[in-house]
């Protein structure tokens, strides 16, 4: 419900907006999506049809399901011209800002025909950004690789499809890996929406102008970028490699805690969670899963135990109630997956953008005000101009 708090006399703003969407208990550690746990979702769901839920609000029928998944692979394609956009960056450009700029410029692309008063146009809107996400998230990264663009396959499913979008070269038959498959899309799941945080709360200030569906994701892109969001996932695997060897743990947790070092404890702590975070606990049960299904040994995951082991003992992290997020460990598995660091938050924006849709979605169909957060001024009191030489 709306919630409302009082900086001064007279002087009241909302702090919230209604939503139904998803609800997130963080005393309890609870987050559920159009009501379902997410526990369930992530054992018996699927990327796809957790989009269709967070978008309709039920689970699909059969043949909904096939109507939406045909839906989603029709508009998997981009238009060529964006490719020659993608291939004017710089070769090691970061891809989070080559997403923010040709996400943003789909409008360019795919808007003018478009009427958002009319909501079957703003459902088409929101399943072509699904849809193409992956499509440019792949084309970045083979740019940077140097590799020609790998056209999606409408053959496969929507997480296969962009495995081999990512990674297939045009020597080799590429095999998509069932447990990757299966790892990426419980992945895609569990960051697909969460409430109100900042990058969600952005597309929805964004969206009360009146922008475009795809100016408001690009500026939901950009929003996720920051370590202390989405950016997190990329600073957790930086951060293991900073810390280097298990021994070097402790003096890392002492910084943590020292207020006047800026370093923090990445993948710890959450504004809403005061508990564990459900979806870490989640993500570290599959982490164990995937590595060795994989056969990959990383020491990194080692290390990551050692610092989640020392850091939840110590009084400092238990008192702040600072456990590991959904940022901890999923950089983990998105390594032994094979994607570079600079592609983790690209994977969070994919997953995200179907919350981020959803919620626009929701704020277009009700009239709503333009957003207009407002401030506690505490700057000079009235003042007259003085004249340059009287200064
Ligand atoms: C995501 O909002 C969402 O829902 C986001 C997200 C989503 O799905 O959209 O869940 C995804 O962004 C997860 C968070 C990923 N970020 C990180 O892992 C970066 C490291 N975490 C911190 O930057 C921090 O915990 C935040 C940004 C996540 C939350 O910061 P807050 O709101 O300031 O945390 P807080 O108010 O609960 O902090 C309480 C205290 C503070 O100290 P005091 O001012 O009380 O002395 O704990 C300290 C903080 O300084 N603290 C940390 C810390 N996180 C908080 N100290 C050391 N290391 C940390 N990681």
């Amino acid at each position: 419900e709306l919630g409302y708090f009082t900086y001064d006399p007279g002087f009241t703003a909302t702090a919230a907006c209604t939503s139904e969407i998803t609800f997130i208990d963080g005393g309890q550690g609870i987050l559920r999506y159009r009501g379902y746990p997410i526990e369930q979702l992530a054992e018996k769901s699927s990327f796809l049809e957790v989009a269709y839920l967070l978008l309709q609000g039920e689970l699909p029928s059969a043949e909904e399901y096939s109507d939406f998944e045909r839906d989603i692979t029709y508009h998997t394609m981009v238009n060529e011209q964006l490719n020659t956009f993608i291939s004017g960056f710089h070769y090691d450009a970061h891809p989070m800002a080559m997403m923010a700029g040709v996400v943003g410029s789909l409008a360019a692309f795919y808007h003018d025909r478009l009427d958002m008063e009319d909501s079957a146009h703003r459902m088409l809107a929101a399943k072509r950004m699904i849809a193409k996400m992956p499509t440019i998230a792949a084309a970045c990264y083979r740019h940077h690789m140097g590799w020609p663009t790998a056209y999606p396959q409408n053959n496969l499913s929507y997480c296969e499809r962009f495995l081999h979008m990512m990674f297939s070269v045009p020597a080799e038959e590429y095999k998509v890996s069932p447990s990757a498959v299966r790892a990426l899309d419980l992945l895609f799941i569990l960051h697909a929406d969460h409430e109100q945080n900042a990058s969600t709360s952005t597309v929805r200030l964004v969206g009360s102008t009146g922008a475009n569906p795809y100016a408001c994701v690009a500026a939901g892109i950009s929003a996720l970028w920051g370590p202390a969001h989405g950016g997190a996932n990329e600073a957790v695997l930086n951060m293991l490699h900073e810390i280097g060897d298990v021994k070097n743990v402790p003096q890392f947790i002492e910084r943590a805690k020292d207020r006047n070092d800026p370093f923090r404890l990445m993948g710890f702590g959450h504004r809403v969670y005061k508990n564990y975070d459900p979806r870490a606990s989640i993500i570290r049960k599959a982490c164990h899963e995937v590595l060795q299904e994989l056969g990959v040994d990383d020491p990194l995951m080692d290390l990551a135990m050692e610092l989640e082991r020392i850091a939840l003992e110590d009084d400092y992290f238990v008192e702040k109630k600072l456990y590991p997020n959904v940022d901890f460990y999923s950089g983990i598995i998105y390594k032994a997956l094979g994607f570079p660091v600079s592609m983790f938050t690209v994977m969070f924006a994919i997953a995200r953008t179907v919350g981020w849709v959803a919620q626009w979605l929701e704020q277009s169909e009700t009239p709503t005000k333009i957003g207009r957060p407002r401030q506690v001024y505490n700057g000079p009191v009235a003042r007259d101009y003085v004249a340059l030489d009287k200064r």
